[in-house]
Protein backbone atom coordinates (compact mmCIF):
# COMPACT_ATOMS: atom_id res chain seq x y z
CA UNK A 1 0.00 0.00 0.00
CA UNK A 2 1.34 3.01 -0.76
CA UNK A 3 2.67 5.46 1.98
CA UNK A 4 1.38 9.02 2.95
CA UNK A 5 3.04 12.03 4.31
CA UNK A 6 0.79 12.75 7.98
CA UNK A 7 -2.42 13.59 8.85
CA UNK A 8 -3.93 17.28 7.49
CA UNK A 9 -0.42 17.10 4.97
CA UNK A 10 0.32 20.09 3.15
CA UNK A 11 1.25 19.91 -0.55
CA UNK A 12 5.58 19.96 -0.12
CA UNK A 13 7.21 21.67 -2.80
CA UNK A 14 7.52 20.15 -6.12
CA UNK A 15 10.06 18.04 -7.52
CA UNK A 16 12.83 20.28 -8.89
CA UNK A 17 12.56 20.77 -13.12
CA UNK A 18 8.96 19.14 -13.19
CA UNK A 19 6.17 22.21 -13.46
CA UNK A 20 3.29 20.49 -14.94
CA UNK A 21 0.30 19.77 -13.04
CA UNK A 22 -2.39 18.05 -13.36
CA UNK A 23 -6.70 18.60 -13.16
CA UNK A 24 -9.50 17.13 -12.78
CA UNK A 25 -12.74 17.13 -11.90
CA UNK A 26 -15.70 15.46 -10.80
CA UNK A 27 -19.20 16.19 -9.04
CA UNK A 28 -21.35 14.69 -6.25
CA UNK A 29 -24.52 11.89 -7.13
CA UNK A 30 -28.02 11.54 -5.58
CA UNK A 31 -29.33 8.03 -5.54
CA UNK A 32 -33.01 7.98 -6.49
CA UNK A 33 -34.02 4.73 -6.43
CA UNK A 34 -32.39 1.18 -5.20
CA UNK A 35 -30.08 1.90 -2.60
CA UNK A 36 -29.25 -0.85 -0.57
CA UNK A 37 -31.19 -3.74 -2.85
CA UNK A 38 -28.27 -2.48 -5.48
CA UNK A 39 -26.02 -4.21 -2.75
CA UNK A 40 -27.90 -7.16 -3.57
CA UNK A 41 -27.96 -7.61 -7.24
CA UNK A 42 -30.98 -5.41 -7.79
CA UNK A 43 -30.86 -2.25 -10.78
CA UNK A 44 -30.81 1.02 -9.13
CA UNK A 45 -31.14 4.65 -10.25
CA UNK A 46 -28.84 8.12 -9.53
CA UNK A 47 -28.67 10.76 -11.27
CA UNK A 48 -25.27 12.99 -11.61
CA UNK A 49 -25.44 16.53 -9.64
CA UNK A 50 -22.75 18.38 -11.73
CA UNK A 51 -23.23 21.65 -9.87
CA UNK A 52 -21.67 20.25 -6.74
CA UNK A 53 -18.20 19.60 -7.62
CA UNK A 54 -14.98 18.36 -6.44
CA UNK A 55 -11.85 19.32 -8.15
CA UNK A 56 -8.21 17.94 -7.63
CA UNK A 57 -4.85 19.22 -8.71
CA UNK A 58 -1.81 16.43 -9.04
CA UNK A 59 2.09 17.84 -8.83
CA UNK A 60 4.84 16.20 -8.83
CA UNK A 61 6.49 15.74 -5.96
CA UNK A 62 9.87 14.25 -4.34
CA UNK A 63 8.89 11.07 -2.44
CA UNK A 64 5.74 9.13 -1.58
CA UNK A 65 1.68 10.00 -2.30
CA UNK A 66 0.31 12.72 0.28
CA UNK A 67 -2.81 14.33 -0.23
CA UNK A 68 -4.17 17.60 1.27
CA UNK A 69 -7.90 19.08 1.26
CA UNK A 70 -9.27 22.59 1.59
CA UNK A 71 -12.75 21.03 3.54
CA UNK A 72 -11.87 20.35 7.42
CA UNK A 73 -15.47 18.51 7.30
CA UNK A 74 -13.17 15.43 5.36
CA UNK A 75 -9.74 16.22 6.75
CA UNK A 76 -11.73 15.62 10.14
CA UNK A 77 -12.33 11.97 9.47
CA UNK A 78 -9.82 9.93 10.86
CA UNK A 79 -8.41 8.04 8.04
CA UNK A 80 -9.48 10.37 5.65
CA UNK A 81 -6.66 10.15 3.55
CA UNK A 82 -6.97 6.45 2.28
CA UNK A 83 -9.09 6.62 -0.70
CA UNK A 84 -7.32 9.80 -1.88
CA UNK A 85 -4.34 8.14 -1.71
CA UNK A 86 -5.51 5.00 -3.00
CA UNK A 87 -7.06 6.65 -6.07
CA UNK A 88 -3.33 8.28 -7.04
CA UNK A 89 -1.91 4.50 -6.49
CA UNK A 90 -4.23 3.19 -8.62
CA UNK A 91 -4.75 5.34 -11.79
CA UNK A 92 -0.52 4.72 -11.50
CA UNK A 93 -0.44 1.03 -11.82
CA UNK A 94 -2.90 1.54 -14.64
CA UNK A 95 -0.62 3.60 -15.89
CA UNK A 96 2.06 1.51 -15.79
CA UNK A 97 4.09 4.43 -13.57
CA UNK A 98 5.70 3.52 -10.00
CA UNK A 99 3.47 4.78 -6.88
CA UNK A 100 5.45 7.81 -5.70
CA UNK A 101 6.01 11.38 -6.49
CA UNK A 102 2.56 12.61 -6.45
CA UNK A 103 0.29 15.04 -4.45
CA UNK A 104 -3.08 15.82 -5.18
CA UNK A 105 -4.51 18.72 -3.15
CA UNK A 106 -8.32 18.65 -3.49
CA UNK A 107 -11.09 21.49 -3.02
CA UNK A 108 -14.59 19.71 -2.94
CA UNK A 109 -17.78 21.46 -2.45
CA UNK A 110 -19.59 17.97 -2.00
CA UNK A 111 -20.60 17.22 1.72
CA UNK A 112 -18.86 14.81 3.80
CA UNK A 113 -21.20 11.94 5.00
CA UNK A 114 -24.53 13.27 3.54
CA UNK A 115 -25.39 10.75 0.73
CA UNK A 116 -23.58 12.79 -2.28
CA UNK A 117 -21.19 10.26 -2.60
CA UNK A 118 -18.37 12.77 -1.53
CA UNK A 119 -15.08 9.98 -1.35
CA UNK A 120 -16.08 8.77 -4.87
CA UNK A 121 -16.62 12.37 -6.29
CA UNK A 122 -12.90 13.25 -4.61
CA UNK A 123 -11.91 9.80 -5.92
CA UNK A 124 -13.38 10.79 -9.51
CA UNK A 125 -11.33 14.14 -9.39
CA UNK A 126 -7.90 12.40 -8.34
CA UNK A 127 -8.31 9.51 -11.08
CA UNK A 128 -8.40 12.70 -13.56
CA UNK A 129 -5.99 14.86 -12.33
CA UNK A 130 -3.54 12.21 -12.07
CA UNK A 131 -3.91 11.02 -15.79
CA UNK A 132 -3.96 14.72 -16.54
CA UNK A 133 -0.69 14.84 -15.33
CA UNK A 134 0.77 12.25 -17.46
CA UNK A 135 -0.95 13.34 -20.20
CA UNK A 136 -3.28 10.02 -20.50
CA UNK A 137 -6.88 9.83 -21.25
CA UNK A 138 -8.89 7.75 -19.74
CA UNK A 139 -12.36 6.17 -20.82
CA UNK A 140 -15.32 6.47 -19.07
CA UNK A 141 -15.11 2.24 -17.93
CA UNK A 142 -11.23 2.70 -16.74
CA UNK A 143 -11.97 6.25 -14.50
CA UNK A 144 -15.12 3.64 -13.06
CA UNK A 145 -12.79 1.27 -11.91
CA UNK A 146 -10.03 3.23 -10.63
CA UNK A 147 -12.75 4.89 -8.49
CA UNK A 148 -14.35 1.73 -7.34
CA UNK A 149 -10.95 0.48 -6.43
CA UNK A 150 -10.35 3.05 -4.17
CA UNK A 151 -13.25 3.00 -2.80
CA UNK A 152 -12.99 -0.49 -1.78
CA UNK A 153 -10.44 0.63 0.47
CA UNK A 154 -12.56 2.61 3.34
CA UNK A 155 -15.78 1.65 2.20
CA UNK A 156 -15.41 -2.94 1.90
CA UNK A 157 -17.30 -3.77 -1.09
CA UNK A 158 -19.90 -1.46 -2.20
CA UNK A 159 -22.19 -1.74 -4.98
CA UNK A 160 -20.43 0.45 -7.46
CA UNK A 161 -23.33 3.04 -8.39
CA UNK A 162 -21.61 5.79 -6.39
CA UNK A 163 -18.91 5.50 -8.55
CA UNK A 164 -19.92 4.88 -11.88
CA UNK A 165 -22.59 7.75 -11.39
CA UNK A 166 -19.52 10.37 -10.49
CA UNK A 167 -18.17 9.72 -13.99
CA UNK A 168 -21.68 9.99 -16.04
CA UNK A 169 -22.95 12.96 -17.77
CA UNK A 170 -26.68 11.54 -17.44
CA UNK A 171 -28.91 9.26 -14.78
CA UNK A 172 -27.55 6.15 -14.63
CA UNK A 173 -29.78 2.84 -14.31
CA UNK A 174 -27.15 0.66 -12.73
CA UNK A 175 -27.13 -3.18 -11.91
CA UNK A 176 -24.00 -5.40 -10.69
CA UNK A 177 -21.46 -3.26 -12.15
CA UNK A 178 -23.93 -2.81 -15.76
CA UNK A 179 -24.86 0.63 -16.51
CA UNK A 180 -27.13 2.37 -19.06
CA UNK A 181 -27.19 5.88 -19.01
CA UNK A 182 -30.62 7.81 -19.96
CA UNK A 183 -32.36 10.94 -20.17
CA UNK A 184 -35.23 12.04 -17.51
CA UNK A 185 -38.12 13.66 -19.07
CA UNK A 186 -39.02 14.67 -15.39
CA UNK A 187 -39.89 18.66 -15.05
CA UNK A 188 -40.11 20.46 -11.56
CA UNK A 189 -37.12 19.84 -9.12
CA UNK A 190 -35.62 17.69 -6.75
CA UNK A 191 -35.31 19.02 -3.14
CA UNK A 192 -32.40 17.51 -0.99
CA UNK A 193 -32.61 18.12 3.02
CA UNK A 194 -29.75 16.83 5.03
CA UNK A 195 -30.87 15.17 8.52
CA UNK A 196 -27.71 16.51 9.88
CA UNK A 197 -26.82 12.99 11.25
CA UNK A 198 -23.55 11.82 10.03
CA UNK A 199 -25.16 8.23 8.23
CA UNK A 200 -22.62 5.22 8.47
CA UNK A 201 -23.49 3.47 5.21
CA UNK A 202 -21.14 0.44 6.20
CA UNK A 203 -22.94 0.12 9.74
CA UNK A 204 -26.44 -0.11 7.69
CA UNK A 205 -25.45 -2.07 4.76
CA UNK A 206 -24.49 -4.60 7.31
CA UNK A 207 -27.55 -4.19 9.37
CA UNK A 208 -29.42 -4.97 6.29
CA UNK A 209 -27.34 -7.84 6.28
CA UNK A 210 -28.04 -8.89 9.29
CA UNK A 211 -31.44 -8.77 8.80
CA UNK A 212 -31.06 -10.94 5.87
CA UNK A 213 -29.84 -13.60 8.08
CA UNK A 214 -32.28 -13.18 10.56
CA UNK A 215 -35.28 -13.14 8.66
CA UNK A 216 -34.55 -14.22 5.12
CA UNK A 217 -38.14 -14.27 3.40
CA UNK A 218 -39.03 -11.19 4.56
CA UNK A 219 -35.59 -9.34 3.94
CA UNK A 220 -35.98 -11.15 0.36
CA UNK A 221 -39.42 -9.62 -0.10
CA UNK A 222 -38.46 -6.59 0.52
CA UNK A 223 -35.33 -6.02 -1.48
CA UNK A 224 -37.14 -7.86 -4.46
CA UNK A 225 -39.56 -5.09 -4.11
CA UNK A 226 -37.19 -2.23 -3.89
CA UNK A 227 -35.38 -3.78 -7.31
CA UNK A 228 -38.87 -3.86 -8.94
CA UNK A 229 -39.66 -0.21 -8.13
CA UNK A 230 -36.63 0.94 -9.48
CA UNK A 231 -37.68 -0.61 -12.59
CA UNK A 232 -40.67 1.04 -13.12
CA UNK A 233 -39.18 4.07 -12.00
CA UNK A 234 -36.71 4.48 -14.19
CA UNK A 235 -40.06 4.19 -17.02
CA UNK A 236 -41.82 6.66 -15.21
CA UNK A 237 -38.66 9.03 -15.14
CA UNK A 238 -37.56 8.75 -18.78
CA UNK A 239 -41.67 9.95 -19.95
CA UNK A 240 -41.92 12.17 -16.91
CA UNK A 241 -44.56 10.80 -14.65
CA UNK A 242 -44.04 12.75 -11.50
CA UNK A 243 -46.99 11.54 -9.92
CA UNK A 244 -45.83 7.77 -10.38
CA UNK A 245 -42.19 8.56 -9.49
CA UNK A 246 -43.59 10.51 -5.92
CA UNK A 247 -45.64 7.47 -5.37
CA UNK A 248 -42.59 5.23 -6.10
CA UNK A 249 -40.32 7.21 -3.57
CA UNK A 250 -42.91 6.98 -1.26
CA UNK A 251 -43.16 3.35 -1.44
CA UNK A 252 -39.55 2.92 -1.59
CA UNK A 253 -39.62 5.08 1.86
CA UNK A 254 -41.47 2.50 3.37
CA UNK A 255 -39.66 -0.45 2.29
CA UNK A 256 -36.55 1.30 3.35
CA UNK A 257 -38.05 1.77 6.86
CA UNK A 258 -38.97 -1.67 7.26
CA UNK A 259 -35.25 -2.67 6.42
CA UNK A 260 -34.63 -1.29 9.27
CA UNK A 261 -32.45 2.23 7.95
CA UNK A 262 -34.37 5.12 8.18
CA UNK A 263 -34.23 7.23 11.30
CA UNK A 264 -36.08 9.77 13.08
CA UNK A 265 -34.76 12.53 12.03
CA UNK A 266 -35.44 11.18 8.10
CA UNK A 267 -38.80 10.28 8.95
CA UNK A 268 -39.29 14.08 10.67
CA UNK A 269 -38.03 15.74 7.23
CA UNK A 270 -39.99 13.06 4.94
CA UNK A 271 -42.98 13.60 6.92
CA UNK A 272 -42.40 17.57 6.58
CA UNK A 273 -41.42 17.17 2.88
CA UNK A 274 -44.94 15.38 1.94
CA UNK A 275 -47.33 17.32 4.48
CA UNK A 276 -45.90 20.58 2.52
CA UNK A 277 -46.68 19.50 -1.06
CA UNK A 278 -43.70 17.20 -2.51
CA UNK A 279 -45.14 14.28 -4.61
CA UNK A 280 -42.61 12.00 -3.22
CA UNK A 281 -39.96 12.00 -0.06
CA UNK A 282 -37.58 9.36 0.81
CA UNK A 283 -34.05 8.85 2.64
CA UNK A 284 -31.23 8.59 -0.10
CA UNK A 285 -28.05 6.92 0.24
CA UNK A 286 -27.13 4.50 3.10
CA UNK A 287 -29.38 6.29 5.40
CA UNK A 288 -29.62 5.87 9.51
CA UNK A 289 -28.90 9.84 9.32
CA UNK A 290 -27.94 11.74 5.71
CA UNK A 291 -30.36 13.16 3.59
CA UNK A 292 -33.77 12.74 2.12
CA UNK A 293 -35.00 13.94 -1.35
CA UNK A 294 -38.85 15.02 -1.99
CA UNK A 295 -39.54 15.47 -5.51
CA UNK A 296 -41.44 19.15 -6.33
CA UNK A 297 -44.05 18.89 -9.24
CA UNK A 298 -43.48 20.53 -12.25
CA UNK A 299 -45.33 24.58 -11.46
CA UNK A 300 -45.21 23.54 -7.68
CA UNK A 301 -43.25 25.75 -5.41
CA UNK A 302 -40.83 24.54 -3.64
CA UNK A 303 -41.17 27.52 -1.13
CA UNK A 304 -43.77 25.37 1.26
CA UNK A 305 -41.23 21.87 1.25
CA UNK A 306 -38.14 24.33 1.92
CA UNK A 307 -39.94 26.14 4.64
CA UNK A 308 -41.67 22.63 5.93
CA UNK A 309 -38.17 21.21 5.65
CA UNK A 310 -36.39 24.04 7.51
CA UNK A 311 -38.49 24.09 10.15
CA UNK A 312 -38.56 20.13 10.97
CA UNK A 313 -35.04 20.59 11.56
CA UNK A 314 -32.57 20.43 7.88
CA UNK A 315 -28.99 21.22 8.50
CA UNK A 316 -28.76 21.84 4.67
CA UNK A 317 -31.29 22.26 1.70
CA UNK A 318 -30.26 22.00 -1.77
CA UNK A 319 -32.25 22.28 -5.09
CA UNK A 320 -31.41 19.99 -7.81
CA UNK A 321 -32.67 19.69 -11.28
CA UNK A 322 -34.38 16.07 -12.44
CA UNK A 323 -32.18 16.21 -15.54
CA UNK A 324 -28.86 16.16 -14.78
CA UNK A 325 -27.60 18.96 -16.57
CA UNK A 326 -23.50 20.23 -16.18
CA UNK A 327 -24.88 23.75 -16.25
CA UNK A 328 -27.62 23.05 -13.34
CA UNK A 329 -28.51 24.86 -10.09
CA UNK A 330 -28.48 24.25 -6.52
CA UNK A 331 -29.21 26.48 -3.86
O1 LIG B 1 -24.36 6.29 1.49
P1 LIG B 1 -24.01 6.38 0.03
O2 LIG B 1 -24.44 7.66 -0.59
O3 LIG B 1 -22.58 6.04 -0.26
O4 LIG B 1 -24.90 5.30 -0.71
C1 LIG B 1 -24.87 3.96 -0.32
C2 LIG B 1 -25.75 3.15 -1.22
C3 LIG B 1 -25.89 1.70 -0.78
O5 LIG B 1 -26.73 1.06 -1.74
C4 LIG B 1 -26.57 1.61 0.58
C5 LIG B 1 -24.54 0.99 -0.70
C6 LIG B 1 -23.89 0.70 -2.04
O6 LIG B 1 -22.74 0.22 -2.01
O7 LIG B 1 -24.53 0.88 -3.10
Amino acid sequence: MASVIGLNAHRPPPRPGAAVAGHGRSHAKLILFGEHSVVHGHPAIAVPVHAIGAEADAVPVGGALSVSSDDAAITAREGWQDVPVMAIAATLRRLGLPEEGVHASIRSRVPAGRGFGSSAAVAGAIVAAVADLHGAELDRQTRFELVQEAERVAHGNPSGLDARTTVADRAVAFQRGAVREFDIALQGSFVVADTGVHGSTRRAVADVRALLEREPERAETLLDRLGAIAVDAERALRVGDAQATGGMMDESQRILRELGVSSVEIEALVTAATGAGALGAKLSGGGQGGCIVALIGDGDDATAVTEALRAAGAAGIWSVPPAPHPSGTTT
